[in-house]
């Protein structure tokens, strides 16, 4: 695993998302009422910006084609078979960090 610093606190409000690179990798980061998740940002439908998504509850909606998935599972909300994956977040001081698998 590797730990990215990726944005501040206050850099994404509650109930929205940002999209970040870290490591190579494009990552979503939501703000669900305070407590932040990581995914892939990529969308495994079509290869769209999973953090450019509406925001309701702990669900995203993918811009392109309405593909909706839990931010806090990863798991697509019809077919449960489909987990996007999942990144830990902490939070410290006014960081937030992620850790991303490595190889
Ligand atoms: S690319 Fe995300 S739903 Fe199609």
């Amino acid at each position: 695993m590797s730990r990215h610093r990726i944005a501040a606190v206050s850099d994404i409000p509650p109930g929205a998302g940002r999209e970040f690179v870290a490591g190579g990798k494009i990552v979503a980061v939501f703000n669900v009422e305070g407590a932040f998740h990581a995914l892939d940002g990529i969308c495994p439908h079509a290869g769209g910006p999973i953090a450019k998504g509406v925001v309701t509850g702990q669900v995203v909606t993918c811009p392109w084609h309405g593909w909706q998935f839990d931010v806090a599972s990863g798991h697509h909300c019809l077919n449960t078979q489909l987990k996007q994956p999942c990144f830990p977040v902490t939070v410290e001081d006014d960081s937030i960090w992620i850790e991303l698998p490595t190889g």
